[in-house]
């Protein structure tokens, strides 16, 4: 999968060289390149910003530096598929693990965090007419910019990809994945010793049977759920619950 970021603090996406991410990069699984946004002005300044039509607070993000820079990304991919366009925004779509899962099967994703109150209309609306642009948000508050969130969205979607996780199998029952588990958060975890700080372990989890555990598991999942998120619980199909289910 190839990945485009364009911002105008290239250092900030510096954690997709670190574990997880950067071993796909190592690897060849992923092809990360980073743009600065102010290499694509002309003045003096390299200026970015400018104050917003109508009035009000804070700089919107010029048009036209976003244009060459997305124009020179999308040259160099000349050939290749059209890229799926991600605008990081807090009036976007939720960032979902449904969203990370479709767009882990792209074949090439630009990401453009703005700063500021966000970028000029026009350019969203330029790309629009011939790219597959999302705008995306990864949550109901306001970060000072988009670069987080793209950390945050390259990270649930490159774990994703085939081969990137030591362990397959490792995010077929993660939060949020479909499958028997969906629509439940994920139990509690123990690891070795068997006895730390005078705490052990569930007995079920010793005992080597592989039903009695795969029912503890979903009864734990089920009260972790209803405690930290009734939300989920309250929007699932009814379907996906049976009755032992109900009566925990
Ligand atoms: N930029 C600022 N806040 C954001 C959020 N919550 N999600 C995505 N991009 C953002």
């Amino acid at each position: 999968m190839r990945l485009d970021v364009v911002t105008i603090f290239p250092e900030y996406l510096e954690p997709l060289n670190v574990s997880l991410v950067g071993k796909a990069r190592a690897r060849g699984q992923l092809d990360v390149r980073i743009h600065d946004l102010r290499e694509f002005t002309h003045d003096k300044h390299n200026t970015v910003d400018d104050t917003p039509y109508g009035g009000g607070p804070g700089m919107v993000m010029k048009p036209e530096p976003w244009g060459e820079a997305l124009d020179s990304v999308l040259a160099s991919g000349e050939g290749e598929d059209k890229p799926v366009l991600v605008v990081p925004t807090p009036s976007g779509r939720p960032f979902t693990q449904q969203l990370a899962v479709e767009l882990s099967e792209k074949p090439w994703l630009v990401f453009t965090p703005a700063r500021y109150e966000g970028i000029d209309r026009r350019v969203i609306e330029e790309y629009g007419d011939h790219l597959d642009v999302r705008e995306v948000s990864i949550g109901d508050y306001v970060l000072a910019g988009g670069e987080a969130p793209v950390l945050v969205m390259v990270e649930a979607i490159a774990r994703l990809l085939p081969g990137v996780l030591g362990n397959a199998a490792s995010h077929q029952d993660d939060s949020f994945a479909p499958g028997a588990m969906a629509d439940l958060l994920e139990g509690p975890v123990y690891t070795k010793p068997p006895e730390w700080r005078g705490r052990g372990i569930p007995e079920v989890l010793l005992s080597g049977h592989h039903g009695k555990i795969a029912r503890w598991r979903r009864d734990e999942a089920f009260r972790r759920t209803d405690a930290n998120r009734p939300d989920l619980i309250e929007r699932a199909d009814p379907a996906a619950f049976d009755k032992k289910d109900r009566e925990i």
